[in-house]
């Protein structure tokens, strides 16, 4: 497009992410801004949102300390390098978030999105083992049905076919543990499901194939994008203990359970299992700049860091890691999450939430309903020979009646801000209550 004749309202030239930009561009929705619990449209209709921008405005949208945060910082300094040279609100985010995560997890890398965030640990974690002597440790292992992003090594140990088929080989060495959905003995589930821990035993499997040159387990502690898959209980404990017992470094990827999301600083404490290094972005900054970041364990730091020769010791890094925005807005993102006590409020929310969606369940082509802290999964059936029309159509029709959703597959997610009142809840359930009846044919 030429600059000097600008079309007004193009449409085109936005190549959307995960979008099906066809269907979208014939008939767009858009988002004005935001405030709070609400998106409101270009003709101004509210419309609460139930699922925090894409799990990601924790604390609400437009909340006043981060944009003045953010404004500052652009106006005393708009960027400033991190590599070897510093700024000091990048120190400063970075030991602010090591107060909240979990105990020896304390040194942090940056990064400006989760995709990021998941290949650097992955990359954390081979250099961790070839720093110790163990440079047959290059295999990583994921879940099916994992996300863990787009870079080339989330997307391999991620467990996603549709995700993965249009891009080749993908990374050598990766092999996948199963998932652990099973509607026949878990659905309707309150909370943790009952079955299933027995699934993190296949990790004897892959050991017995692979020997010792697996270098890493990553798992969602909650898979989210594949339609929330909660952990059986004893599940995760299981994992940690075989990953002990071989010499596995074991990931957490929190980018969607972080920050109070499940009713704790992250879904390691909600759920009581210490991973050695834990992804993050989305609620870091409430979205407002992009960031990501890996939490390590001060072991693996030393390990990598202090065994290294001078110079450089990690041969990573991004020109954005620790920008000075991102940081300003974590910063205070981070004042926020303490000072208003959100993993209590998402605590607090959780029982009125669960009953909420829990009453869905008698619904037409509802098969399962799901859920652990502020989240929730309602599956639906698909529709034959089409499937994910029936869920999408139920996105279009809560849109259309004000009120933001998310679907994957055949399955709405819930995850609103942990800052949501109940009159909130109701009204999401309501509409899409409505919805999923208006579409019961
Ligand atoms: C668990 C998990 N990991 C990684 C990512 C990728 O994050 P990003 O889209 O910021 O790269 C996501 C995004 O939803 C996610 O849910």
């Amino acid at each position: 497009m030429n600059e000097m004749s600008p079309r007004p309202n193009n449409i085109d030239a936005f190549w959307m992410p995960y979008s099906a930009n066809r269907a979208y561009k014939s008939e767009p929705r858009m988002l004005a801004r935001a405030e709070g619990m609400y998106y409101y449209t270009n003709d101004n209709r509210e419309v609460p949102d139930g699922t925090a921008g894409l799990w990601c405005c924790n604390a609400g949208h437009g909340r006043r300390e981060i944009t003045e945060a953010i404004q500052r910082q652009a106006a005393t300094m708009d960027f400033a390098p991190t590599f070897n040279m510093g700024h000091p609100l990048a120190f400063q985010a970075a030991a602010k978030l090591a107060e909240i995560t979990p105990d020896g997890l304390d040194r942090i890398f940056f990064t400006n999105s989760g995709s990021e965030a998941a290949d650097t640990a992955l990359k954390i974690a081979l250099a961790y083992h070839r720093a110790r002597g163990q440079a047959q440790r290059v295999r990583l292992i994921g879940r099916e049905r994992g996300y863990h992003g787009v870079g080339f090594g989330g997307m391999s140990v991620g467990g996603i076919g549709a995700n993965r088929k249009q891009f080749g080989a993908l990374l050598p060495y990766v092999d996948h543990l199963p998932h652990t959905h099973n509607l026949a003995a878990n659905a309707f589930s309150r909370g943790q499901p009952a079955h299933g821990a027995e699934l993190a035993d296949a990790l004897e499997g892959l050991v017995a194939l692979h020997g010792d040159t697996i270098a890493a387990v990553m798992a969602e502690p909650l898979a989210g994008s594949t339609g929330v898959l909660v952990p059986p209980v004893d599940y995760l404990r299981r994992l940690r203990a075989l990953c002990d017992k071989h010499g596995i470094l074991l990931i957490f990827d929190e980018v969607i359970t972080g920050f109070g999301r499940l009713g704790a600083n992250f879904g390691s404490e909600a759920l009581g299992v210490v991973p050695d290094l834990l992804t993050m972005a989305k609620g870091l900054t409430n979205a407002a700049v992009p960031m990501g970041a890996v939490a390590v364990h001060e072991r693996i730091y030393q390990a990598i860091v202090e065994g290294a020769p001078a110079g450089i010791e990690l041969f990573h890094g991004y020109t954005y890691s620790g920008h000075p925005l991102a940081s300003a807005a974590a910063i205070a993102m981070m004042d926020l999450h303490r000072a208003e006590n959100l993993p209590g409020r998402a605590r607090e929310m959780a029982p009125y939430f669960e009953d909420a969606v829990h009453g869905l369940r008698d619904l037409p082509n509802v098969i399962d309903v799901r859920n652990l802290g502020l989240v929730a999964g309602i599956e639906l059936a698909p529709r034959a020979g089409k499937p994910s029309d029936r869920a999408m159509r139920v996105f279009h029709r809560c849109f259309d009646a004000g009120v933001l959703i998310r679907t994957t597959g055949d399955i709405v997610a819930l995850s609103p801000p942990l800052v949501m009142e109940r009159a909130h809840m109701d009204r999401i359930v309501e509409t899409l209550a409505d919805a999923v009846r208006a579409e019961a044919a």
